[in-house]
């Protein structure tokens, strides 16, 4: 909660100061205020937006009527207004309706409205964040949400959380949707090290309790001023967002001014505006090298990202010392930027491995195989892709690194089961895991 006080309104830009706390703890409930605005914190997700929905939740928190705020939060009906500008809603219209989401957020409230008035993080424990997509009838971007551990894009983020353990202070997550990347980067450093952050309050509430709950949340909308101090992180990771940002030189001088100078910005899954417009692309998006001019004062690197993918899976590798010609980059349909003020990251890394064995607990079988048991083995057989996502060329690059079938011994799932795994198991399950054959995933998570 001290912490609240060394953040800035994103709108007046005075410090914030805490007005009431009705509770504390990790999901906190409080009012904070600055000079032009007071702010609900509500189960410990800090909202730093404007409008009647926030007003309202104040209003209600200060009459102690939590759950009442919290569902007035997450609730969006048919004529959502303000909700949808303000609150619920991240993406423009545009990419909504490619995305096939249609404002579902009611179909959740329905569900809270048979709970009783007992904080609703609490009563949800039992939901699985699979049931809760379901329950939401998100239907693109609910795949999007369930298959996200081993989508191409996300694939192509893994590595550079290897660039993220060089470094030692706060990490911001921004656009961190519903959390998976950040609880990737809790298995390599603690969760209280990482701020989420994201325009969706509900986005930030399925992060908190599904992914990495002792991380902290701000849901912000990254046209803004970030409410951050200068110098503020030593990483800032920014998986498949910022093309969806407008106001995206406001935002490249707020990642320079909050990032440490030995710090490092990490921008995976950039959306080409060069290659063919693809379902769900951002309109938003710009070119490679619009993409650098942002970021002139640091050096940059962009990778197309089918590269990243081949160098990480096939070599355990992340090329940054290498220049990609500037053709390659503009045929590529989406492209990982990085940058930095520290020269010393601009390097090959060998050996990379995302998969330690601190990782190999509560691993499941990707949810886009059918199993099949038979005898001592389990038969696996990919389903088809999330039709709506398309086979475009990134996912036939996974194709290439996910089997359409494999078998399993099912002794090897006894193991994982009870956490005995001897040298013999490491290579079989880490082979497993680099072929996204066997996920790593939350509690609670289908
Ligand atoms: C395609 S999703 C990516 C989510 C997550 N990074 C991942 O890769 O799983 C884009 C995310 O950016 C967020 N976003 C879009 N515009 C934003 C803005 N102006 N400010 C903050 N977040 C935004 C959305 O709410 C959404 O969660």
């Amino acid at each position: 909660m001290n912490s609240i006080e060394r953040l800035f309104c994103p709108y007046c830009g005075f410090q914030l100061k805490i007005q009431k706390v009705l509770s504390e703890g990790i999901d906190a409930n409080a009012i904070v205020k600055c000079e032009c605005y007071r702010y609900p914190i509500i189960e410990g997700i800090l909202i730093l937006k404007k409008g009647s929905t926030v007003k309202n939740a104040v209003r209600l928190m200060e009459r102690n009527e939590l759950s009442k705020a919290l569902i007035n939060l997450i609730e969006v009906g048919p004529q959502g207004g303000d909700v949808i500008d303000h609150i619920s809603l991240s993406l423009d219209q545009a990419s909504h309706e490619m995305l096939g989401i249609t404002t579902p957020f009611h179909r959740l409230w329905l569900i809270y409205k048979k709970m009783t008035s007992r904080p609703l993080l609490e009563k949800t424990t039992k939901l699985t964040f699979f049931a809760a997509i379901d329950s939401l009838k998100w239907k693109s971007w609910g795949n999007y949400l369930k298959f996200r551990f081993s989508s191409p894009d996300f694939v192509a983020a893994l590595p550079l959380i290897h660039l993220i353990k060089q470094t030692h202070s706060t990490i911001l997550d921004i656009g961190c949707g519903a959390g998976h990347s950040s609880f990737i980067i809790a298995k390599h450093i603690p969760e209280e090290r990482i701020i989420c952050a994201d325009k969706t309050f509900i986005n930030l509430y399925l992060a908190k309790k599904f992914f990495v709950k002792n991380a902290s949340f701000i849901c912000l909308d990254a046209n803004n001023p970030l409410p951050f101090t200068n110098e503020s992180f030593s990483s800032i990771f920014c998986l498949d967002a910022f093309h969806y940002v407008i106001s995206k030189r406001l935002l490249a001088k707020e990642f320079k001014r909050t990032l440490k100078p030995d710090g490092i910005l990490l921008l995976p899954h950039l959306h080409n505006s060069l290659t063919n417009i693809r379902r769900g692309m951002a309109v938003e998006a710009l070119t490679p090298k619009r993409y650098v001019d942002l970021f002139d004062n640091l050096e940059v690197r962009l990778i197309p990202e089918d590269k990243v993918i081949e160098n990480f899976l096939a070599n355990d590798k992340i090329d940054l010392k290498e220049k990609t010609s500037e053709q390659e980059l503009k045929n590529s349909h989406a492209i990982v930027l990085v940058a930095s003020d520290n020269q010393r990251f601009f390097r090959v890394y060998q050996n990379i491995d995302i998969f330690p064995k601190e990782t190999m607990k509560n691993l499941i079988i990707n949810p886009i195989y059918k199993v099949r048991e038979k005898r001592n083995y389990l038969h696996l057989t990919m389903r088809a892709f999330p039709r709506k996502l398309g086979e475009t060329t990134d996912i036939l690059l996974m194709k290439k690194y996910m089997p359409d079938t494999c078998v399993v011994e099912k002794n090897l799932i006894t193991c994982i089961r009870n956490n005995r795994i001897t040298s013999k198991e490491f290579k079989k399950i880490h082979d497993l895991m680099k072929k996204f054959i066997l996920l790593c995933i939350p509690e609670n998570y289908m």
